[in-house]
């Protein structure tokens, strides 16, 4: 197996600026409601990836769009700042950067709206351009926060250089089966699988019946994020569920694309499906214990020390002698 230094991975995605406040509910239609705690962080999918890739010690290019505003300066430097290659991220002067509205819970849950903006303004042309850095990097990832056109393109070039194309299905979007095929492993969350397979999920034998769905599709790997239970892999020959590793939950926002990045970079790496399974559910785990989506991506220092935790877990204190 290679070590992540000699990994490249090239995300096609969406960069957004993060709005996030701490809400008791979500509002009724037509409510105005107070909410505390307003934060911003630099968020976006495919963004989110690109950090979680870079983070673990692998090269990381990013392919998107921003608006030509302040907030498109700040996600550049972000990502730049994090020794990510954004020459394929173009300024588009006619639109806006993508925002999300993001509002956490009392339960630990999140609900988010996202006006993609500038992120939908990407062209198959764009991806086009990075075709080049695409056949010299190991493995490629995208997201459904792009026009679908984009996210076709991308599997099709990545396909083409014979890289590993990787599609986390976020966020919850029709995807017809002829792009999910494209890519060798498709990971959804529970329901991102009910948009994809049109059948409702709920728990473990419903998220493998669904998955099922995706295999008679023409998909050929389905990875599912199953949040605070783990992931499950679903393949023609069977499935195994991988517990997910206990942590103290702060926020689950971009756990899903910490999962996606790691469970990439090992991949691409030469990791076996199931080992690299076991890494990302590691890095999706930490990413909840800290607040906002770029923040809580997890280094590869902080990965390992956290399986070496898990695999000795500390024992019962020793009784003091009275
Ligand atoms: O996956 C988390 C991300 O989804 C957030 O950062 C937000 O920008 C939305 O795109």
């Amino acid at each position: 197996m290679r070590r992540a230094e000699e990994v490249h991975v090239v995300v096609v995605g969406s960069t957004n600026f993060d709005l996030v406040v701490k809400a008791d509910r979500l509002p009724k239609e037509g409510e105005s409601m107070l909410a505390t705690n307003l934060k911003f962080f630099p968020g976006g999918k495919g963004a989110n990836q690109a950090v979680g890739v870079a983070r673990l010690g692998a090269k990381a290019t990013f392919v998107g769009a921003v608006g030509k505003d302040m907030i498109g300066d700040f996600l550049i430097q972000g990502l730049e700042a994090n020794a990510i290659d954004t020459t394929y991220v173009r300024r588009d002067p006619a639109c806006t950067t993508g925002c999300a509205f993001i509002m956490l819970f009392p339960n630990g849950n999140n609900s988010n709206v996202v006006d993609p903006a500038a992120n939908f303004s990407l062209t198959p042309v764009d991806i086009e351009r990075a075709e080049d850095v695409i056949g010299r990097a190991d493995a490629l990832c995208t997201v459904l926060e792009v026009p679908l056109e984009v996210v076709e393109t991308a599997l099709r070039l990545a396909r083409k250089a014979g890289k590993l194309p990787v599609l986390d299905a976020g966020p919850p979007r029709h995807c017809p089966p002829e792009i999910l095929k494209l890519a060798d492993v498709v990971s959804p969350n529970e329901t991102e699988l009910e948009q994809l397979s049109g059948e409702k999920v709920s728990g473990r034998v419903s998220a493998r019946e669904a998955a099922e769905k995706l295999l008679e599709l023409g998909v050929k790997t389905v990875v599912l994020k199953l949040g605070s239970d783990g992931a499950m892999l679903v393949t023609r020959r069977g499935s195994k569920h991988f517990p997910a590793y206990k942590v103290e939950a702060v926020d689950p926002t971009a756990a899903g694309d910490a999962f996606t990045a790691a469970l990439t970079v090992r991949l691409a790496a030469g990791a076996p499906m199931e080992e690299a399974i076991r890494y990302a559910n590691l890095a999706g785990a930490l990413a909840v214990t800290k607040l906002g989506a770029q923040p809580s991506l997890p280094t590869r220092a902080e990965v390992e020390a956290f399986a070496a935790r898990a695999a000795n877990p500390p024992g019962p204190a020793t009784p003091r002698r009275k």
